[in-house]
């Protein structure tokens, strides 16, 4: 039925716009439909703000200071890992190392609103975990705990204990800062799915409901994590915990539905041009049955025309399936083909539970049998994996998610790399996905760090590279499908072009020089000591990784060397950008990067002869592009 608006026969209340408007910029400014002042104050500052309104909202120590981080610059960049990556000229994949707040800062350019789904499974705060802490400022007690890891920059991870004055405050810091910087990666149409147990699942809700607006809230799965019986109390007196969340937040909450299962788990074992579909019978009325109705005593148009039976189902229905071509006759039965979309219930089930279903939704010891099978390992220590059968029920429920990209940036043993290619081999998709994991050490007496993995990192991508192998060689070994039977069982893609390769890319510091951001700071003694203005040990692909990110190109796209009049030039796909990292270049090369036309050109600001040159070689190709300089 369409809906009739009422005509408001007034001006609009402009100001419940702009409220509007400013909620889905920053949806945590706006709380029970008030601008939060003191915070949007916070978000358009480049130093703290004070200000201590009473207001409904959640604070913590630390909590501006998370928003100030958000919102500034850093001077990092990604390098390539050519030789630990897995066909690095042709795949879509990223596994990027590094602290993941940086990353997703680096990637808020290429990936802005280009992330379809989000899945995240960050530490739970459980008072064991390590949390990534950045310009940590050590005192003794804390040396003496932690330091396990510390960058050039003096981050490191530390032990998050209940002992700590700020538990709470510092997880939430961590978590608040990240998903900020991580809302304006998901598209549109995009969600986010984040696993979390009771320790901070309240306090998670609240800040996403300010990050991600609580009207696009979409709910809170329970997922039941063991099989074993817990029906007891723990060590504290408590109740023993089987089940942990996965909070669910729209981008936007209008612009994406959700797939929903078909109840009574029919099975629809045959199938046709227009799909999978079964029969039914559609039944006559026995002699002893209520004879006499007229309505349905009617003759089947088609099927069985001269007959008039007595069915038991009325003759719109049939109407309907004979419309649609849906009704066949086999040994004078007749049958409807019911197809998926026929059976009348829909269903999501919010508990997600083994006891249901084991194959669709798995347990954490699913999880742990899986991984240890990938690596051909017995024990590999990771007591936090994931069952991949969970992550691709996520991506059932996603509508439209086969060409899309899903990112985890928290992403441990890469248990959604290994989704995401299995359901695409499942199901012909060609979603591509991007990892993100700090490098963080394995401990020494690990099975892990015995195995040789001395990182986290390095078991994500061992796993990606054997998953891979694995599901091509179960796709090579498939049974091909028996097309007399016409069996609609699953059906593994055998088209060779399943990508199961992945760019490895690394957290950096910046690769430019100091001067290169202060030139104002140079002395003449310093002129004349700089060659160049980018480190030394920098590569071109170094480089031009560096220019994607800052130029907001995405990081997958194929890049093409092409040596044109004596000059190297990087070409990139779709003619995206054309990058000149030569010292020196001629005019021959600048005329045939203009007959290219791409849609970017960067060149190095010294490549030029003079002055002169420089000049109308810029504005030659200003002309047809749009041209940077580093
Ligand atoms: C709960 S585990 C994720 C497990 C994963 N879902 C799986 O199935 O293997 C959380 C992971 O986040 C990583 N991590 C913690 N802080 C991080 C940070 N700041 N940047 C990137 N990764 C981080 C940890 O090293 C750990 O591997």
């Amino acid at each position: 039925m369409q809906k009739i608006k009422k005509l408001e026969m007034q001006t609009p209340n402009k100001t419940n716009r702009h409220v509007e408007i400013l909620k889905e910029l920053f949806p945590h400014a706006v709380s029970e439909s008030k601008i939060d002042f003191d915070l949007l104050r916070q978000i358009l500052s480049e130093s703290i703000v004070e200000g201590d309104e009473e207001r409904y909202r959640l604070d913590w120590v630390g909590k501006k200071a998370s928003l100030l981080k958000a919102n500034s610059s850093i001077n990092k960049t990604l390098r390539p890992c050519v030789n630990e990556s897995v066909d690095f000229e042709n795949t879509q994949n990223l596994y990027i190392e590094g602290d993941n707040f940086e990353v997703l800062k680096l990637l808020s350019e290429s990936y802005l609103n280009k992330i379809k789904m989000i899945y995240i499974d960050p530490p739970y705060n459980t008072g064991k975990d390590f949390v990534y802490r950045d310009n940590f400022t050590q005192s003794k007690a804390d040396f003496e705990d932690a330091i396990r890891m510390r960058d050039e920059e003096g981050n490191k991870l530390f032990k998050n204990t209940d002992s700590n004055g700020r538990f709470h405050s510092d997880w939430l810091s961590m978590m608040y800062e990240r998903l900020l910087v991580a809302r304006d990666l998901l598209k549109e149409d995009g969600v986010i799915f984040i696993s979390i147990d009771d320790n901070e699942v309240h306090n998670l809700r609240k800040i996403c409901d300010e990050v991600f607006g609580e009207g696009n809230f979409v709910g809170n799965i329970t997922w039941e994590k063991r099989t074993k019986a817990q029906n007891t109390l723990d060590a504290k007196n408590m109740f023993q915990s089987k089940t942990e969340y996965i909070l669910t937040y729209k981008k936007n909450i209008n612009k994406i539905r959700f797939n929903l299962e078909v109840s009574g788990n029919k099975n629809y074992d045959l199938d046709d041009e227009r799909g999978v579909f079964r029969y039914k019978l559609i039944e006559e009325m026995s002699a002893l049955g209520m004879r006499g109705r007229a309505t349905m005593i009617y003759p089947i148009l088609g099927i069985l025309p001269n007959e008039n039976k007595q069915w038991k189902v009325g003759q719109d229905t049939i109407n309907e399936f004979l419309l649609r071509n849906d009704i066949v006759r086999i040994d004078n039965k007749v049958f409807f083909k019911i197809r998926p979309e026929d059976e009348d219930i829909k269903k999501y089930y919010p508990f997600w539970s083994h006891f249901f279903n084991k194959e669709a939704y798995g347990t954490a010891e699913t999880g742990k049998t899986e991984l240890s099978e990938t690596l051909d390992t017995k024990e590999h220590d990771f007591e936090t994996v994931k069952p991949t059968t969970l992550i691709k029920k996520l991506l059932f429920h996603l509508q439209n998610n086969d060409n899309e990209i899903i990112l985890d940036f928290f992403s441990g043993s890469a248990t959604t790399a290994h989704a995401v290619m299995q359901l695409n081999s499942e199901d012909g998709g060609n979603r591509k996905f991007i990892m993100v994991q700090l490098p963080e050490a394995t401990d020494e007496k690990s099975e892990a760090f015995k195995a040789g993995y001395k990182n986290i990192c390095e078991i994500g991508k061992e796993r990606i590279r054997r998953a891979g192998a694995k599901i091509t060689q179960e796709i090579a070994s498939a049974k091909p499908r028996n097309d007399e039977m016409k069996i609609a069982s699953a059906k593994p893609r055998n088209d060779g072009n399943l990508d199961i390769g992945f760019r490895v890319l690394r957290l950096d510091t910046t690769n430019f020089k100091d001067v290169y951001y202060h030139p104002n700071n140079l002395t003449q003694k310093d002129i004349f000591d700089f060659q160049t203005n980018i480190k030394e040990e920098r590569t071109d692909l170094d480089l031009l990784f560096q220019i994607m990110l800052d130029l907001g190109i995405e990081l997958s796209l194929k890049i093409t060397p092409q040596t044109v009049e004596g000059t190297k030039l990087y070409l990139l796909e779709n003619n995206e950008l054309i990058a000149c990292l030569e010292d020196t270049i001629s005019q021959a090369a600048i005329q045939e990067i203009k007959k290219l036309k791409p849609y970017q050109v960067v060149l190095k600001d010294g490549c030029f002869a003079d002055d002169n040159d420089k000049i109308n070689a810029l504005q030659e190709l200003a002309s047809v592009t749009t041209v940077s300089v580093i």
